[in-house]
């Protein structure tokens, strides 16, 4: 007979027993997993967990604002928010093939997160143990791809990585979890139902989504197109009837009219999709209303976009995301 309020407190135990008095490190995100590892870390164990909370340039309209304010603010949990954009943005200019932007993005993660950490010691507060998102199929996963099981189409880089360079004892909390009790467990912990029934948005974030070179012009319209499509969603309830909805800033232009002049604008493509597993998925069939609705918004309120249009391609063949 098994609860999830119970098994909060049984995990809280045990990270209690785990760690002792020794410091702890975790990188937050403000996806589902690490959000509901920092709960679980801060009713454990308080004081004694620094999260990291990387702004690369690459995330979504207000997400750092909204992770600090659900965390820092709300939960008193101890976030040190590191805005590293030129950082990112600097090591990308340049780079167009989707696999070194994934290898760059991943790499300067780990370079922002060892800086803290290094900072951290400096000022007495060694972290002996650096916590992890991980979940149950994260980790049947990475047992595939070492034995060469898995065939890896994309280098997912928020799984592994950070311990061998850091040199930490690893806390995987959420590591005999399935994704659904994650959820009810950050639930069981407090966490808004908005933040833990959200989309998950992939590690490179906007960075795969901005097909080619990033730029920082492209990040601004891709964010503000793909808020207003998440809005809409919302509004229409369609967004907890998909499983994952973004917009991909295509750096392509073309003619559009408004009023009476001649535009010649970049392109905005919407993917929404549907899937148990993520494995393979069905683009959703939303209703052309909403589609349309979306489509005006967008076009009348981002100015540099022009067109609008709807990616209907299963996986597979097609990958849920366009990198
Ligand atoms: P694809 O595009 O491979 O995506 O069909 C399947 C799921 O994985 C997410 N995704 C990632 N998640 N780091 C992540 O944490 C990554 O590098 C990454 N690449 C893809 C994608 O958003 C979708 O949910």
């Amino acid at each position: 007979d098994w609860n999830m309020p119970d098994y909060a407190n049984e995990a809280i135990e045990k990270v209690r027993a785990q760690v002792g008095q020794e410091e702890v490190i975790l990188g937050l995100s403000g996806g589902v997993d690490s959000s509901v590892v920092a709960a679980l870390l801060h009713r454990a164990i308080g004081e004694q967990l620094t999260c990291v909370f990387v702004d690369n340039g690459l995330l979504r309209l207000n997400e750092a604002e909204q992770v600090m304010l659900t965390f820092a603010r709300n939960l008193g949990v101890k976030v040190i928010h590191v805005d590293a954009t030129e950082q990112f943005m600097g090591h990308l200019k340049g780079v167009t093939d989707p696999e070194a932007k994934r290898k760059i993005i991943g790499r300067e993660f780990v370079e922002v997160f060892q800086t803290e950490a290094q900072k951290l010691r400096a000022n007495g507060a060694e972290a002996k143990w650096l916590a992890q998102g991980t979940i149950y199929p994260d980790v049947i996963e990475s047992a595939g791809s070492k034995t060469g099981k898995a065939h890896t189409i994309k280098s997912h880089h928020n799984v592994g990585g950070l311990p061998e360079t850091l040199n930490l004892k690893l806390l995987e909390p959420l590591r005999e979890l399935f994704k659904d009790e994650v959820r009810e467990l950050g639930i069981a912990l407090g966490l808004p139902h908005e933040m833990v029934y959200r989309h998950p948005f992939p590690g490179p974030g906007l960075g795969v989504r901005i097909l080619g070179e990033v730029k920082h012009e492209f990040a601004d319209l891709l964010r503000r197109a793909d808020a207003i499509f998440i809005d809409e969603l919302r509004a229409a309830d369609w967004y907890d009837k998909t499983s994952q909805a973004f917009a991909v800033f295509l750096p392509v232009k073309s003619v559009g009219v408004m009023g009476d002049g001649r535009t010649y604008e970049y392109v905005v493509a919407l993917r929404a999709v549907q899937t148990q597993d993520f494995m393979t998925a069905h683009w959703a069939e939303l209703p052309h209303s909403l589609l349309g609705k979306v489509s005006n918004r967008i076009i009348n309120e981002v100015r540099g976009i022009n067109r609008v249009v709807y990616d209907i391609s299963g996986k597979p063949p097609a990958t849920i995301e366009w990198e």
